[in-house]
């Protein structure tokens, strides 16, 4: 490559390669554990974002956008559309107007709305889209309604989440580590949050209203050597969710040292030699025509 070319993008650069480049560029501004994560699993988002049946010129909403680690790779992938991303967390927004610009879009904006209102008018997108939402919602119901509302007829809602009953580790996390884990699955869920919820989105999708609906699984298998540097951030991204989720140890039986301990079991665990599978469920439904 000629000097003058140095910096400048490969013709050939994948949308994992822009990405990727992107999050390196953005990272010394963004400290959110949401964001780390987003940034280690970036290449497995642009992966799931490829896979996706989806013209170049689709209007999509994404909602619950967070820090646009789902709305950006989703503009990429319609380089002729529109992407809007809502959320109701204006910090995380104003992250993901600085991912959107480092990786150079421009047909990507961000706003900030509730999801129970959004602020568009019927049918308006081809597409409306949710990553990481649902697990979210105590009711999912008014939130999908709304979604439906400001889908055309003929379009579709997609949602992707999580289902912690899916995973699996090896070796199993050591006892402290399991009870932190549990008591944050207990956690999560008296705040309303389920992380059980990938199960779910085929009833919660044919409860509003939604027909043709599918659930495809997405395998997403981490395994890695000790002392990596993915593995040791991996480990601390995971100890700061658990602690910024407000977990009371007290309140879920364990002393404060237990948590502690157990805390640390994990991240230990985590950079040991392991093998990690989490699945993603992908569901995908479509919005008769009226009448
Ligand atoms: C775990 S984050 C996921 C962010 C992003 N979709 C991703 O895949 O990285 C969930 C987001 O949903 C947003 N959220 C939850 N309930 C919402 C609501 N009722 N209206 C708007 N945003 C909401 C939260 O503020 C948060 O940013």
């Amino acid at each position: 490559m000629a000097g003058g070319d140095r910096g400048r993008p490969a013709v050939t650069e994948t949308l994992r390669e822009r990405l990727e480049r992107a999050y390196a560029r953005a990272a010394a501004q963004e400290e959110s554990w949401l964001w780390r994560q987003s940034r280690l699993t970036a290449a497995a988002t642009v992966a799931l974002v490829e896979s996706l049946t989806l013209s170049p010129e689709a209007r999509v909403l994404d909602v619950g956008t967070g820090t646009g680690a789902w709305a950006v790779p989703l503009a990429m992938r319609v380089p002729l559309g529109w992407v809007v991303g809502v959320d109701q967390d204006a910090q995380a927004l104003a992250a993901a107007c600085r991912l959107a610009a480092a990786v150079g879009l421009a047909n990507v904006e961000f706003r900030a709305a509730d999801a129970g209102a959004l602020p568009f008018a019927p049918e308006s997108f081809d597409l409306v889209a949710s990553r990481f939402f649902f697990q979210h919602q105590t009711d999912p119901l008014p939130a999908l309604r709304e979604m439906c509302r400001v889908v055309r007829a003929g379009g579709s809602v997609l949602a992707v989440d999580v289902d912690d009953g899916a995973a699996l580790t090896w070796p199993e996390p050591p006892p402290a580590a399991a009870a932190v884990l549990e008591a944050y699955r207990r956690h999560e869920a008296r705040q309303g949050r389920d992380r059980q919820v990938g199960r779910k989105l085929y009833d919660i999708f044919r409860r509003g209203g939604l027909t043709q609906v599918q659930v495809a699984v997405w395998p997403l298998p981490h395994w890695g050597a000790a002392g990596e540097p993915q593995a040791r951030e991996a480990a601390g991204v995971l100890r700061e969710q658990v602690t910024a989720s407000g977990l009371d140890a007290a309140a879920e039986g364990l002393s404060e040292d237990e948590l502690e301990r157990g805390l640390a079991e994990l991240e230990r665990s985590y950079r040991r030699e392991a093998f990690r599978l989490q699945v993603l469920f992908v569901a995908r439904g479509t919005k008769e025509a009226s009448g």
